[in-house]
């Protein structure tokens, strides 16, 4: 079954949200499996299509800023403030959830994660659809998130309809790795995955301190492994490290993109797939220094390189 890549079908795209069907669209991060965030049976579709367990809650994605207090009329002064200050971009705000959303999107939470993606395709779509759409990147579960179109068809291409479904192509996303999420249901906030932007500069902007989450695992992605390729993954800190391990591992590749992060991020999952399709063994990544966006890839890679569950 083939499923047609679209440039700029938007509209064709929104109508499928509102018939209840799913459409991977990019966004600045990665691209997402959006669908109506307010349909149940929509929702429940997302889940099964990732073949993603039904309690980890998805992200609801909202067309512009303003549309906040519309769907989390309980959202505290901090997270509005958040919002106004980074929104459209890299951040996604835990808030409590209104009754307009089903609780089965937010995986039976009573909180919801909300964000406005910077990438005008994905808004120009949801504000088409008159709906939210909740959408978790549009890989399987605990795969490598796709940056591209491509990605999305690789992973999902089999399971998606033809008749129901889109897949918008807006080119590689311009960041590469996931949001960062902020739960602003505590105090104080709390962070509970490193993402597009630091906690350093939402602290800057806030004037005040945020946490790191603790206790158990409260976003999927802070399972030791996830977003992991087929290949092993190695960690090194240095290029001649990655060159030394290399010289004595068969099959292995060196990952080293230090000297620029942001092009670390936008490629780093590209690359990972890349070395599974080359039929690379070992795949040595030189961590980045742990600022700014290199919190979030050396996030990934420990996450790749994580002892797998048998
Ligand atoms: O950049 C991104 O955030 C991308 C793009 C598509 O927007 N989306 C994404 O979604 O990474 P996903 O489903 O792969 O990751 C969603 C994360 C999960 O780790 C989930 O546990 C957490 O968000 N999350 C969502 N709602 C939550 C809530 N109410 N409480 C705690 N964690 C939540
Ligand atoms: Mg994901």
């Amino acid at each position: 079954m083939t499923v047609r890549l679209i440039r700029g079908e938007v509209e064709r795209a929104a109508a499928a949200i509102r018939a209840g069907g799913a459409v991977a669209m990019p966004t600045e991060t990665v691209y997402g499996l959006a669908a109506d965030a307010t349909n149940p049976d929509a929702i429940n579709r997302v889940f099964a299509l990732k073949d993603r367990p039904t309690d980890h809650p998805l992200i609801v994605h909202l067309a512009d800023p303003e549309d906040l207090d519309r769907w989390a009329p309980a959202a505290s002064d901090l997270a509005r403030r958040l919002a106004q200050l980074v929104w459209p971009g890299p951040l996604t705000l835990i808030v409590p959830r209104s009754d307009r959303f089903p609780a089965s999107v937010a995986g039976g939470r009573d909180s919801v994660g909300l964000r406005v993606p910077a990438h005008p395709m994905a808004r120009e779509m949801i504000r088409l659809a008159g709906v939210p759409v909740a959408a978790p990147s549009a890989n399987r579960f605990g795969r490598v998130s796709p940056t591209t179109a491509q990605h999305v068809l690789d992973d999902l291409g089999e399971f998606l309809d033809d008749e129901r479904d889109v897949v918008l192509d807006g080119g590689p996303c311009p960041v590469g790795v996931e949001s960062t999420i902020v739960d602003t249901t505590v105090e104080p906030l709390q962070i509970l995955r490193v993402g597009g932007v630091s906690s350093a500069e939402i602290s800057a902007l806030l004037g005040t301190e945020l946490a790191d989450a603790h206790g158990p695992a409260r976003a999927s992605g802070m399972l030791p492994s996830h977003y992991a390729p087929a290949c092993q993954v190695r960690l090194v800190d240095s290029h001649d490290d990655a060159l030394a391990l290399k010289a004595g591992t068969p099959g292995a590749r060196t990952l080293d993109l230090t000297h620029d992060v942001a092009r670390y991020a936008r490629e780093l999952y590209g690359e990972l797939r890349r070395a599974d399709a080359d039929g690379v063994t070992t795949l040595i990544a030189v961590l980045p220094e742990a600022v700014g966006l290199g919190h979030a890839i050396r996030d990934r890679l420990t996450k790749a390189a994580a002892p797998r569950p048998a």
